[in-house]
């Protein structure tokens, strides 16, 4: 499979000096230090290749959602990750446009890299606002524009759609490689595929669920999203978080998975847990303890999935050729409900003939802190938590399109 859009490859780019949107939006701790620096990391092979053509890189991006102008979420910090990684200085400049902008980006050396500060202090970046991008692109100097923020891409802002109006526009690497890993594991997938679905909600994902009862060979089902699955087809779930309010919405994907698979191997198909762990409260964990879903009690809450589905499921993970995987199968934010989605990770880490797509966000963050490779067990691990859905619903997305065609 070949990529649409122009990349970096494709344009001359030795000496220019390029406007790079990356997705910076990365977790910090308390004291403003970054916790987790994967996203910085996974924008490395464009900014490294673009030194290497002798590029000035000047680098856009967001962190958070601030109303205006909020020093809590300043891009320093992540400049300065940026720098340790790269082992290159980086300069980093308080503002987005204007003078202050202009006369660095013209003092900084070739192969210089320059992080101006959040897009989103500016209301317009938002509002995909025309005046602002072309600001952007006039104040930087640049000859093209890079896009590399596959976590963005889903959204029309002025950096994803606006800019491409003033700027020759190509795709980066870590966008190209998002896109090549999701859309081939969903449009011709090495089999048969098995789709992993969890996390909290289905009503977040329904697109992506319907897309794949229609592209997998079999779907397990785990975390709250399980107990929105096992509540809509009458089991009890006690004191579970669980959306009733999702019961239609799981009533259509069955619909839609008999007709696909008959009524006889729809539950083989659509595979639901069939013991689960359970605790009285998040705060007793260590009451926790392994039952049969017959055995849920009204006052239990279903936190993992049990022993036998994780075996069953982990069976089916190990016979196929790719495994896209998106939501933990539990609460996973405390290591006692981590169990079904460490073996998940486990196996797919274990197994290199798979194929592993891991989708961004909460999967992404699991899987990366459980691997002692940081990810690289796996053969995809997303950048994009509402990118990777929207990729995978087959949505076409702003970021993308507005690109040049390859
Ligand atoms: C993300 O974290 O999913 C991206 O950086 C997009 O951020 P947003 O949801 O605030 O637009």
């Amino acid at each position: 499979m070949k990529f649409f859009k122009k990349t970096i490859r494709d344009v001359p780019l030795e000496g220019k000096t390029v406007l790079l949107r990356a997705d910076y939006n990365v977790p910090l701790k308390d004291d403003g230090t970054i916790h987790d620096d994967f996203r910085i990391r996974a924008s490395l092979p464009t900014v490294k290749r673009l030194l290497k053509d002798d590029c000035k890189v000047v680098i856009i991006a967001h962190l958070g959602r601030p109303e205006g102008v909020d020093p809590k979420f300043s891009l320093e910090p992540a400049a300065k990750r940026l720098a340790e990684l790269l082992k290159e200085p980086v300069r980093f400049v308080d503002q987005t446009t204007g003078d202050k902008v202009r006369m660095a980006i013209k003092r900084a050396p070739k192969r210089g890299v320059i992080v101006l500060e959040n897009l989103r202090f500016n209301p317009e970046e938002e509002a995909n606002d025309e005046t602002f991008a072309r600001k952007l692109a006039k104040d930087s100097g640049a000859h093209y524009f890079i896009q590399d923020g596959f976590g963005v891409v889903h959204r029309d802002h002025a950096s994803t759609a606006a800019i491409t109006l003033f700027l020759p526009s190509v795709s980066g690497l870590l966008l190209e490689k998002e896109y090549l890993s999701i859309v081939s594991a969903m449009k011709d997938p090495k089999r048969p595929l098995v789709a992993v679905m969890g996390g909290a909600k289905v009503s977040d994902k329904i697109q992506v669920v319907d897309e794949l009862v229609d592209k997998a060979d079999r779907l397990l089902i785990g975390g709250a999203m399980a107990n929105t699955f096992l509540a809509g087809r009458g089991q009890k779930v006690g004191m579970s978080k669980y959306e009733k309010d999702q019961a239609s919405a799981v009533a259509s994907i069955y619909t839609a998975a008999t007709a696909k698979v008959g009524e006889a191997k729809v539950d083989e198909f659509l595979e639901l847990p069939s013991d689960v762990v359970v605790a009285k409260s998040l705060d007793t964990p260590s009451s926790h303890q392994n039952v049969t879903l017959a055995e849920v009690t009204d006052d239990d809450m279903i936190l993992d999935i049990g022993t036998a589905t994780t075996a069953r499921y982990v069976e089916a993970i190990v016979s196929a050729g790719t495994v896209i995987w998106n939501g933990t199968l539990g609460y996973a934010e405390l290591a006692v409900f981590a169990q079904g989605s460490a073996k998940i990770a486990e196996a797919l880490a274990t197994h290199s003939h798979i194929e592993s797509i891991i989708g961004g966000g909460d999967t992404a963050d699991f899987a990366i802190h459980w691997d002692k490779k940081k990810g690289d067990s796996f053969s995809h691990v997303s950048t994009g938590g509402g990118a990777s859905l929207e990729l995978m619903a087959g949505e076409k997305l702003p970021g993308i399109e507005h690109l040049l065609d390859a």
